[in-house]
């Protein structure tokens, strides 16, 4: 739990939960579905599969690809969650002290809502990537810049960003086990708390997220450095919702074995998952179908981003690391990928591998409400949706549907559609707890409408 004792639970908190109650439900329900309608046809794209698991497959996008009509097929095809490559990095959005520029992550952050894609920020504290008037600096005015940065532009993208990678690499390599020497780190060993309470402050709803590269080996000193972190954080109520393994599987780092077993104990700990920048040297198949077959394993885990597209795109672009050739083609680890999200088990699916407490039925505490999802007729073009709301009277629902798919007809409820027909706003109107909406498929019949929110009142 974020709350403290004492203190009303905040949205974030209720969100989440109730998404997770939803996904559950959602889960639930498809797995109804398989068995008795038999006839659901396999997803054809890596968004639309993951999507049917209550995940998002996702990559990482540069601005400057955008106006590449290759790139941007591909990833309008494929993916529906986007992170910024380095748009949004601190020497990208402060490069002169207290004078932020946006312009690129804007870019990208319209590109991929507008088409029903979350965008994850990276990364709001580094020890990278700095501009240089921050690299000069030190002590209580370093501190308090880099608060002022975080506070800044978490503020500026509110409501726009679903996760944020807080605090980036603060973690030594090797076997200390000790946090990595920075600028940041010689402010004080509480930098890291406070850049996410910082970050909490500015944009509640977002997932708060550390995130590190390197701790994917539940035996190393790294992962059991950052596993303690985040078992203090959440004993004391530091505001943190996740972790991102970033699983660079290039340069001299492989797939471990036990990596299931750091996503799973982490997961333990009552945060979610992130597979934030997978890419293995030369795309072997098999890695990259162990990786998303331990991710759909872990309930908590919820999703996987690629980073990059193309191999030409990537920044190991000589070790070939990524799903689609320079030429835009399909690789084999592709199909792979595919295949396995595919044959995956539905959310909820595996009980085993849900935390203590993290039951994805358990109705959320505080007043919140819980949205259910029943899918209802397809037709060859369309399809129906009803969603059943429950622990609330008076309720706001937020439903969303993969581009190009969009909601065009709603019932009982009062709706406000945005992001090109993507995103429902729906609010109880006093004809029930059950209200409806037609999609049209537009092409994409694999796709399934998503629950994000349910508030109460
Ligand atoms: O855009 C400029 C270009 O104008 C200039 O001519 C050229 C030569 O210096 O540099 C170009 O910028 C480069 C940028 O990538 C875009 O290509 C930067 O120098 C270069 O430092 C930057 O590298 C990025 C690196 O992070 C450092 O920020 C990589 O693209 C990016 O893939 C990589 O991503 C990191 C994650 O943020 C954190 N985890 C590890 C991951 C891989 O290193």
């Amino acid at each position: 739990m974020r709350n403290k004792p004492g203190t009303p639970p905040r949205r974030r908190t209720r969100i989440a939960t109730t998404l997770s109650a939803a996904l559950g439900s959602i889960a639930v329900l498809a797995a109804i579905t398989l068995v008795t309608g038999g006839s659901a046809a396999a997803a054809t794209t890596l968004g639309a599969s993951a999507a049917e698991r209550g995940r998002y497959f996702g990559t990482a996008v540069a601005a400057s690809r955008l106006n590449d009509s290759a790139y941007t097929t591909i990833l309008n095809r494929e993916f529906n969650q986007v992170t910024p490559e380095n748009e949004m990095k601190i020497d990208a959005t402060e490069p002169q002290q207290n004078q932020f520029s946006y312009g690129n992550a804007d870019r990208i952050v319209q590109h991929a809502r507008s088409r029903g894609m979350q965008v994850r920020g990276h990364t709001l504290a580094w020890h990278s990537q700095q501009p240089g008037w921050m690299q000069n600096m030190s002590g209580s005015t370093l501190r308090q810049a880099m608060l002022n940065h975080v506070t800044q532009v978490a503020t500026h993208f509110r409501g726009q960003v679903a996760w944020w990678d807080v605090v980036n690499e603060a973690f030594a390599d090797g076997g200390s086990g000790a946090r990595r020497d920075s600028n940041l780190q010689r402010t004080g060993n509480d930098w890291i708390e406070a850049a996410f309470r910082a970050a909490d402050a500015a944009d509640p709803n977002a997932q708060l997220c550390y995130n590190d590269y390197n701790i994917d080996n539940w035996n190393d000193a790294k992962t059991q450095a950052v596993y303690r972190m985040v078992q203090d954080f959440k004993s004391r109520g530091v505001p943190i919702d996740c972790v991102g393994l970033q699983s660079h599987f290039t340069g001299g780092s492989n797939y471990p074995s036990n990596y299931r077993t750091t996503l799973s104990s982490f997961a333990a700990l009552g945060v979610d998952v992130h597979i934030t920048e997978l890419d293995i040297r030369n795309a072997p198949s098999d890695a990259y179908r162990n990786v998303v077959n331990d991710c759909l394993a872990v309930a908590r885990c919820k999703g996987i981003t690629v980073w990059g597209i193309r191999d030409s795109d990537s920044w190991r672009s000589g070790e070939s690391p990524l799903l689609f050739n320079g030429s835009g083609q399909k690789k084999p680890a592709y199909d792979a990928v595919l295949t396995a999200l595919n044959n995956g088990t539905p959310p909820g699916g595996n009980p085993t591998t849900t935390p203590p407490g993290g039951n994805p039925t358990t109705p959320p505490p505080g007043g919140g409400c819980t949205a259910s999802i029943t899918p209802g007729t397809v037709w060859g073009d369309r399809y129906n949706t009803s969603v059943t709301v429950s622990g609330a009277t008076t309720w706001t629902v937020v439903a969303a549907v993969t581009a190009p798919q969009q909601i065009t007809t709603t019932w009982s409820g009062s709706a406000s559609l945005a992001s090109n027909g993507t995103v429902l706003t729906m609010r109880s109107n006093g004809s029930g707890n059950t209200f409806g909406f037609t999609t049209m498929m537009n092409g994409n019949s694999g796709a399934r409408p998503q629950i994000r929110s349910c508030t109460a009142g």
